[in-house]
């Protein structure tokens, strides 16, 4: 029997509970499919560094990468200012596991509730290929006479070619084996005719940000010649964002850089219910990968079981996915689509159920 080695790094806030649950429904899902779970609890996050002063022992990335993947809450804490435990943590187990991808799936299921008026599952299906290791996310930068009034402050916007070719590429090569159901996502009449199947959106700006986007564009339009099949289209980032409220049907697979991809995909997050449905997956192809919910830690509800844990259950499909258990990983996904049909809402305090009553309803349905 499979037996998957799984780092869970539970968080603050209400990581471990939504956490609980994730962990619930994989081991559910492992009875089923005849697999299993080792996994090993880290407590890193803010109480941690509360309590001892430190972010990450020194061990710790050699320590995760004894591992098939991590499952991760949330990290952050109110008393801690803003920055320390995200760059100390989050963004460094991002940067030194290398997980060069950020993969957000942007999935409007069937009964849940978006403030998009008049769209329907079948017109918000996608997936945003946010890149996890470059641009504004680097640090690099400057204050140059601080505190006076001619401060001047540099945040440096920074790619590699490199760091940008194997993001589109991973990007052309998902949507290529992307099917969904319906391989013309996203094409107009036109474009089905030509007969490409799929289509990649990038999101950049190269009206202004004329050396890191036009050094998106370059490449994109380089890779894209491998994928005939792909149609590669471009948008700034500005027109982006009215299309993912005005016409999400246009949209298949959306790459784009860290700093828009962060912004977009919580635009996105709402757009599919709210961010107690957004999973997403940090991921190195053929390394180990880490799994966390779009959501942050959510203080105010921390320890409440109240929140909404679909998630974090979606995380861990993504993860099972990730791992190669393609059927139970649909199972999940099927389980949760009948779970929500009986949830009166996705947002918290309107479920009509518990976060541990989500996670039962999601057992129950595998
Ligand atoms: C996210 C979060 C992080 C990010 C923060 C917590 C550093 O917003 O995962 O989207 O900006 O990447
Ligand atoms: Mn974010």
């Amino acid at each position: 029997m499979k037996i998957y080695k799984i780092a869970v790094i539970p968080g603050d806030g209400i990581g471990p509970e939504v956490v609980r649950e994730g962990l619930k429904v994989l081991a559910a899902a492992a009875r089923k499919h005849n697999f299993k779970i080792a996994s090993a609890s880290f407590d890193f996050g803010g109480a941690r560094y509360l309590k001892t002063g430190e972010l990450l022992p020194a061990s710790a990335i050699d320590d995760l990468k004894k591992f098939d993947a991590i499952f991760l809450g949330g990290i952050g804490h109110p008393d801690v200012k803003p920055g320390i435990l995200e760059r100390g943590i989050l963004l460094k187990l991002r940067f030194d596991l290398d997980l060069y991808i950020n993969l957000r799936p942007v999935k409007l299921y069937e009964n849940v509730p978006t403030p998009l008026r008049d769209k329907k599952p079948e017109d918000i299906d996608y997936v945003v290929i946010r890149e996890n290791t470059g641009d504004l996310y680097t640090g690099a930068g400057e204050f140059r006479h601080k505190g006076t009034p001619d401060e001047v402050a540099v945040q440096s916007m920074i790619y590699s070619r490199r760091q940008v070719e194997r993001c589109v590429r991973y990007a052309f090569e998902l949507i290529r084996q992307r099917h969904g159901g319906n391989p013309w996502r996203g094409l107009s009449e036109e474009e089905r005719k030509k007969g490409y199947r799929g289509k990649l959106t990038l999101c950049g700006k190269t009206n202004v940000l004329t050396y890191v986007y036009d050094l998106w564009e370059r490449v994109f339009y380089e890779v894209a010649k491998e994928y005939p099949q792909v149609f590669a289209d471009y948008c700034h980032v500005d027109a982006i964002c009215i299309y993912m409220v005005e016409s999400p049907q246009r949209f298949d697979g959306i790459v784009t850089g860290n700093m828009f991809g962060d912004i977009i995909t919580d635009l996105a997050a709402v757009t599919q219910g709210g961010m107690g449905v957004a999973p997403s997956g940090n991921i190195h192809p053929g390394k180990v990968s880490m799994f966390e919910p779009v959501h942050g830690t959510a203080p105010s509800f921390a320890g409440k079981n109240v929140v909404n844990p679909v998630a974090t259950i979606l995380t861990a499909q993504m993860m099972l996915n990730h791992l190669g258990e393609e059927e139970a990983a649909a199972n999940i996904e099927s389980a949760v689509k009948a779970s929500v049909k009986k949830m009166k809402s996705m947002l918290v305090g309107q479920m009509g159920h518990s976060t541990s009553e989500v996670g039962d309803l999601v057992v129950q349905n595998l």
